[in-house]
């Protein structure tokens, strides 16, 4: 481990020298300075996150030598040394941000190691926290991804602590939960961020297309290649490969792709010529791979290549709290968006938003609160303005729970009749995308009735 840097400032040299010794011996990287003008000319090369500083010293006084340095290194840990029963002054010390204190003479220099080892773990960790939540803040702006619920902050963190590495992530859960979103903050985290993130729906293309979009072809490959092109796999060389909706890749290429991830190399259609690749893959899916596996149409060699890490998102129902936050970004982002001055949602309308239980999630409560937003006629959007939007079954008595399965079946069943099977605007309504209610009707096997 680097010595820590630990700033002495006492004026009193016999002192000074005492913990200058032990503590070197001890490890630390000492600078002494017998007053606080001296300190604070030199702080600036020093820069420790640690000092010893007496209370009381000629000139400047150890309090004031606090602040300054504090105003220096916000972060730095401050242990003062205050004369026998003045406690008033230890106190003073602390409400100025000092981190503990010590009585003089030190004599305990058990007890002053343990104060400087906390000191350390103290700064590390506000550090770290500084650190990350403006790391966080930098790819998650106000507007994009957004939430305080214990769930969120989870994934938030489950962020940061993924993104520096180069492990593949998968990142499951229900539609319209932000595993897109999820996807470009890990990219943009990122070592690879300057970098590309190529993204690629694999349920947007037919079998055929899909390969040629991801490993290119060179011309004349087959009809209607006249000109080489490049595959989404070399695109992101260097950055991020974002395969979307995992689960819907053809079994054929997913042989190719476990291929890829074992060789990090590819040939483009119709070349032998082997192009090394540097990607880092995250992929995204609704579907249960577990029950794919299970029924043999995801392979289980390449569902472990790809989950070394997942991130699995809640639903919004589990994130008590964001719906209102949620609510109140999007208000502002659609108003300011169309040029209307709204201020909010009224309490009929938040209570309303809070009970509903979201089976489209963030993406379904964006669409209803942009409707809304477009609809309103009044300054607060009230609870005719949220169409779309029905609590049934709160009678209080006792329901019947089916699983959520069923629910989102019948619903898409009953979502698709309406509309006489128009999948667009099914899937617009139902807050998804168009492949994942594709998705669906492949899964619950729904036909037109
Ligand atoms: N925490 C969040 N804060 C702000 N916006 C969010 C958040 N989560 C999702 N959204 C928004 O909701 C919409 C859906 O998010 P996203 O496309 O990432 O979901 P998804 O899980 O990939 O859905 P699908 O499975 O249908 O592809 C997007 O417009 C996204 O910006
Ligand atoms: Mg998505």
């Amino acid at each position: 481990m680097a010595e820590t840097k630990l700033l002495v400032v006492d004026d009193e040299a016999g002192q000074r020298e005492m913990l200058a010794g032990f503590l070197s011996k001890k490890g630390f990287e000492v600078h002494t300075f017998a007053s606080g003008a001296r300190a604070l000319e030199e702080y600036h090369h020093v820069f420790s996150p640690l000092a010893i500083v007496d209370m009381k010293m000629p000139g400047m006084t150890g309090l004031e030598l606090l602040g300054k340095l504090r105003e220096i290194n916000p972060f730095i840990q401050v242990l003062v040394l205050t004369a026998f029963g003045s406690v008033e002054t230890a106190v003073a010390a602390i409400k100025a941000g000092a981190f503990d204190y010590l009585t003089k003479p030190v004599e305990n220099l058990d007890e002053l190691l343990l104060k400087l080892e906390k000191a350390v773990q103290q700064n590390r960790l506000v550090v770290e926290h500084k650190v990350m939540s403006e790391r966080l803040a930098e790819v998650f702006p106000t507007s994009e991804m957004i939430g305080e619920s214990p769930a969120m902050l989870k994934v938030k963190e489950m962020i940061s602590l993924v993104a520096p590495k180069d492990a593949t992530v998968l990142i499951t859960g229900p539609s319209g939960t932000g595993k897109e979103l999820v996807a470009r903050a890990i990219h943009a985290l990122s070592p690879r961020a300057e970098k590309e993130l190529v993204a690629i729906n694999c349920a947007a293309f037919p079998e055929t297309l899909l390969e040629s979009e991801l490993f290119g072809f060179e011309k004349g490959a087959f009809t209607g290649a006249d000109r080489a092109k490049q595959g989404r796999f070399e695109l992101a060389d260097g950055g991020t490969l974002f395969l979307d909706e995992i689960g819907e890749m053809p079994p054929s290429m997913q042989v190719k792709l476990l291929r890829v991830l074992e060789e990090h190399k590819i040939q483009r259609l119709g070349s032998v010529k082997e192009i090394p690749l540097d990607i880092r893959i995250i992929t995204a899916t609704n579907r249960d791979l577990l029950k794919a596996m299970a029924q043999g149409s995801f392979r289980d060699d390449l569902y472990y290549r790809l989950n070394v890490i997942t991130i699995d998102m809640p639903p919004l129902v589990e994130r008590a709290g964001d719906v209102l936050l949620l609510t109140e970004k999007f208000v502002e982002r659609f108003s300011r968006k169309i040029g209307k001055e709204i201020t909010g949602v009224d309490s009929e309308a938040a209570e309303l938003l809070v009970r509903y239980n979201w089976p489209g999630n963030v993406r379904e409560l964006e669409n209803i609160i942009e409707r809304a937003v477009v609809l309103t006629r009044s300054d607060r959007i009230t609870r005719e303005d949220l169409t779309g939007l029905t609590l049934k079954g709160n009678s209080g008595a006792a329901e019947t729970v089916v699983p959520l399965s069923d629910m989102e079946r019948r619903h898409i069943k009953h979502c698709l009749d309406q509309l006489d099977w128009n999948l667009g605007l099914c899937a617009e309504k139902l807050g998804i995308h168009r492949n994942t209610l594709r998705a669906k009707i492949k899964e619950y096997n729904l036909r037109k009735s």
